[in-house]
């Protein structure tokens, strides 16, 4: 293939496995302790904000105790070096893209370190517990809930990924299963937009049947070596 000029890159939860955060689905996985209809629907909130709140309030202590892996600092270096465009979205709510200095980011799924009011859509940085019924800096409401795209809400800046999937020459899809649309659908976008398609993940996913090539393996090794072929000279 000529050299790509724009890339996307899709992440998910599998890219900060090896820095010790639950992924989603498999073993031990975060569905396994907690049903989505419990803490990740809009239902939920509004049924038991206080139970829905501390399950992020212990996602977001976590993050005091994991740092980036080689993964995530592949991609940052590839942000800092790579000429043409290069967007990341993360489907992960986690800070680690950010801490290994990536900043062509999107987080897609929102952030666990970032307040949202429901009220007015104010969006502001937050640490530490968050009490359900705070109020809002911007609107006074009592409404600030965490920052995280319920099931049933629309994912942040879909316009914008989508014309970057479109407009890409390269797509790579990082530690996903494949299983929550829309992001699943974007290797189909971009296959359908004459970009080359890979996924690097850990084993085979929903996904891989639309992937030109697949490649198994820990994150934190096939990242960093995927990174070096793309920056050699
Ligand atoms: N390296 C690479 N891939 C890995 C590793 C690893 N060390 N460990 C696990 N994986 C892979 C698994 O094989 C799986 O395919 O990462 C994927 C994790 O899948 P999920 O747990 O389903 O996480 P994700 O795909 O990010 O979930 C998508 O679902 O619940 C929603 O909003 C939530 O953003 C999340 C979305």
């Amino acid at each position: 293939m000529a050299r790509p000029r724009n890339i996307v890159i899709l992440t998910g939860a599998g890219i900060s496995a090896e820095s010790g955060l639950a992924t989603f689905r498999g073993p031990g996985g975060l569905w396994e302790a907690h049903r989505v209809e419990d803490v990740c629907t809009p239902e939920a909130l509004a049924r038991d904000a206080a139970l829905v709140h501390r399950f992020y309030d212990a996602r977001r202590a976590a993050l005091a105790t994991v740092r980036p892996n080689a993964a995530h600092e592949a991609l940052a270096r590839l942000d800092r070096e790579w000429p043409g465009e290069l967007a990341i979205v993360t489907q992960n709510v986690d800070d680690l893209h950010e801490r290994a200095g990536a900043r062509r980011l999107i987080h897609m799924h929102g952030a666990l370190r970032s307040a949202l009011c429901a009220a007015c859509g104010a969006q502001r940085g937050w640490d530490g517990p968050m009490p359900p019924g705070l109020a809002c800096a911007s609107c006074g409401a009592a409404a600030l809930r965490p920052d995280i795209v319920f099931f049933g809400e629309m994912p942040y800046a879909m316009e914008r990924i989508e014309q970057a999937v479109a407009e890409a020459d390269l797509f790579v899809s990082i530690g996903t299963s494949g299983a929550v649309y829309p992001a699943a659908g974007f290797v189909q976008l971009a296959s359908q937009c004459g970009a080359a398609t890979l996924e690097l993940n850990l084993e085979r996913s929903a996904g891989s049947p639309w992937f030109d090539d697949t490649r198994l393996g820990p994150a934190s090794v096939l990242v960093p070596a995927w990174v070096a072929e793309m920056l050699a000279p």
